[in-house]
């Protein structure tokens, strides 16, 4: 499957905390991206809003510079990059108080975007949760939302159960469940989307998806970035919630679940619950974690996790590996093992699918076993290799070109 440009009308997107990581290192350099590929048209506005103090010129200023390197000559000029930055203003507003509120009111409501029943208006809380429900409050007061009205909100989706279905419930009081889109960036990937494509699009691999014939899976997100920059969010998430409970486990999921009726988002969601309530609760001696630290490099920037954060007693991980179990049918018995980390030596997220030996080698012991191996590249180098047993595999050489698929 490759991207497509789905028409949609102008509409109107608020990205609350606009001036954050989130918004300045993901949204909108995603939605400079829709704009080079012709998705976004014309009539679209989109206002950023936060705390800073400032205009909308300074704001595109800010934003200008942080897309330079979205820029490609292949991809996004810069007159796309001009004529992006035309659509994209700018208001001060506080989430707790009323500061801003009537700015944004005047644009949406007013002049520039037009109050037109039908016209889609967006609304991404790219903040923490705390200031989901003062948002959604003061987006009623204010009269800012109707039936075309959509909030975008992403992890951290609370702390733990408690808090996720507290604000499960704020939400829920002012929008419909269809007007609230919960994201995981993840699934925007293309590899990760091809993830059903290869599964369901293909006879070749379904009938040897289960523990019949699948040893064990290896999903691993790697990064080099640490994390300097989001030291408090980090130092409160880490990286369990901050990774393992969103992006690998909607991998766990794309890669485990059984075919959707059709492919529609109520079919997948429901049978990727299917996977999360198989799931067996994880035994605490199955899971490691860990902290990058290099005290051959102290001083230099965010090689040390205790000392970027400024906590020598931190006890957060910014590394965690895990073995998981899937109870039903397709998956009791295979292993399924989840690692990410920061500032590891490479960025890859890859999964690995090991398949079982053959049950007898007819070459002998001394030949050794050569499970076959399924790789899903997801980034960077996307891809997939399938590796089979061959004639040089018995005696240690490296595959013959041809010998990957
Ligand atoms: C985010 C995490 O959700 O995903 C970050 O908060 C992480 O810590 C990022 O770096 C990884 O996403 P990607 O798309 O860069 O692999």
């Amino acid at each position: 499957m490759v991207s497509r440009v789905i028409p949609v009308d102008p509409f109107d997107l608020v990205i609350f905390g606009a001036t954050g990581d989130l918004a300045q290192r993901k949204i909108l350099p995603a939605l400079f991206r829709r704009f080079c590929a012709g998705q976004i048209p014309e009539g679209t506005l989109i206002i950023g809003a936060a705390r800073s103090g400032l205009s909308s010129a300074e704001f595109r200023e800010v934003l200008a510079q942080n897309l330079q390197h979205v820029l490609d000559p292949e991809i996004c000029s810069p007159a796309q990059l001009a004529g992006f930055l035309q659509i994209v203003s700018y208001v001060p507003l506080d989430g707790k108080t009323e500061t801003g509120w009537g700015a944004l009111c005047e644009i949406l409501c007013g002049g520039q975007a037009g109050a037109a029943a039908d016209r889609v208006q967006v609304f991404y809380f790219s903040v923490g949760p705390a200031l989901f429900g003062p948002l959604a409050e003061r987006l009623h007061s204010y009269g800012l939302t109707n039936a075309t009205t959509r909030i975008v909100v992403e992890k951290p989706f609370g702390h733990d159960r408690a808090s996720a279905r507290a604000l499960n419930q704020t939400l829920a009081s002012h929008f419909d469940e269809g007007q609230i889109y919960r994201i995981d960036h993840y699934l925007g990937k293309e590899t990760v989307q091809n993830l059903m494509a290869v599964r369901f699009g293909n006879m070749l691999f379904e009938p040897l998806w289960n523990s019949q014939y699948v040893d064990h899976i290896q999903i691993t997100v790697a990064e080099t970035v640490g994390v300097l920059g989001r030291e408090d969010y980090y130092e409160r998430s880490g990286a369990m919630r901050d990774m393992m409970q969103n992006h690998l486990m909607q991998l766990l999921c794309l890669i485990a679940m059984e075919p959707p009726a059709k492919f529609d988002p109520d079919a997948v969601r429901d049978e990727k619950l299917k996977v999360i309530r198989a799931l067996d609760p994880v035994e605490p001696y199955h899971i490691v974690r860990g902290q990058y630290a290099s005290p051959q490099q102290a001083g230099n920037e965010d090689v040390n996790y205790r000392e970027t954060v400024g906590n020598q007693r931190s006890s957060t991980e910014s590394y965690i590996a895990l073995k998981a179990h899937i109870s039903n049918w397709r998956w009791a018995g295979t292993p399924f093992y989840l690692r990410t980390g920061k500032r590891l030596k490479a960025r890859s997220s890859v999964i690995n699918v090991m398949f079982k030996d053959a049950p007898h080698s007819i070459f002998g012991e001394e030949a050794g076993r050569h499970a076959n191996h399924l790789k899903i590249r997801l980034q960077p180098n996307e891809g997939i290799t399938l590796s089979v047993t061959y004639q040089g595999a018995r005696t240690g050489g490296d595959a013959p070109d041809g010998c990957a698929a």
